[in-house]
């Protein structure tokens, strides 16, 4: 058993960067130990299947072996476990926004990692080019939505909504570097390009 709770982690797992992004942010980087996982949904690492059966990444083995999972739960608890303001409002209606916000972001994660994984793993006489299109039109629709006034939202603080965009837009462009997402959303652009520079985000650029 370790002294620090341990991080599964996968450097080009974007949900395991809005960890990563939130220790940061939250001074607690040190504060884990990182169990680097060599694992796909076709190739296990039997490491992570302790206590983790449906082999979940990020997962975060706590110090009196309970293991925590998915990226959502691990957030929570990492944003309870330091004295500063919180990344996820505790109560009234700003938490339900924010979570839901980060939620979006969780939406458009799914959808790229599951385009991800049908074009990088599965034969090419297998890829379905119908459902690739309409995962990349849940992305189209949910970045459209981002661009409008949901970006000032956006803009009001460095939490568990912006956090989750953040990650999402960094994982556009690290699988899906041809997409020029950014001049069909310019506000989006523009913002994601001032939270780049905050060294959490570049601690933890994918690749
Ligand atoms: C990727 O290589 O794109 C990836 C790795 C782990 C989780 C999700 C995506």
């Amino acid at each position: 058993m370790t002294t620090r709770p341990v991080l599964f982690h996968a450097a080009a797992s974007p949900f395991v960067r809005k960890v990563m992004v939130l220790l940061h942010e939250t001074g607690q980087v040190d504060s884990v130990e990182l169990y680097a996982a060599v694992h796909t949904p076709i190739a296990p690492d039997a490491g992570v299947l302790q206590d983790n059966p449906a082999g979940k990444i990020p997962a975060l083995r706590l110090t009196d072996g309970q293991t925590l999972h998915d990226s959502r739960v691990i957030l929570e608890y990492l944003d309870q476990q330091h004295a500063g303001e919180p990344l996820i409002p505790r109560e009234g209606s700003a938490r339900w926004r924010r979570l839901t916000l980060a939620s979006l972001a969780d939406a458009v994660l799914d959808a790229a990692v599951l385009i991800r994984y049908e074009t990088a793993m599965r034969p090419p006489e297998k890829h379905w080019d119908k459902w690739l299109d309409n995962q990349q039109l849940k992305i189209v629709r949910t970045l459209a939505y981002f661009d409008g006034p949901a970006c000032i939202e956006l803009a009001e603080r460095f939490d568990i909504a912006a956090i989750g965009v953040a990650c999402a837009l960094g994982y556009l462009d690290f699988r899906q570097p041809h997409w020029d997402w950014r001049s069909d959303y310019p506000q989006l652009a523009k913002w994601f390009a001032e939270i780049s520079q905050r060294p959490s985000m570049q601690a933890t650029v994918p690749g």
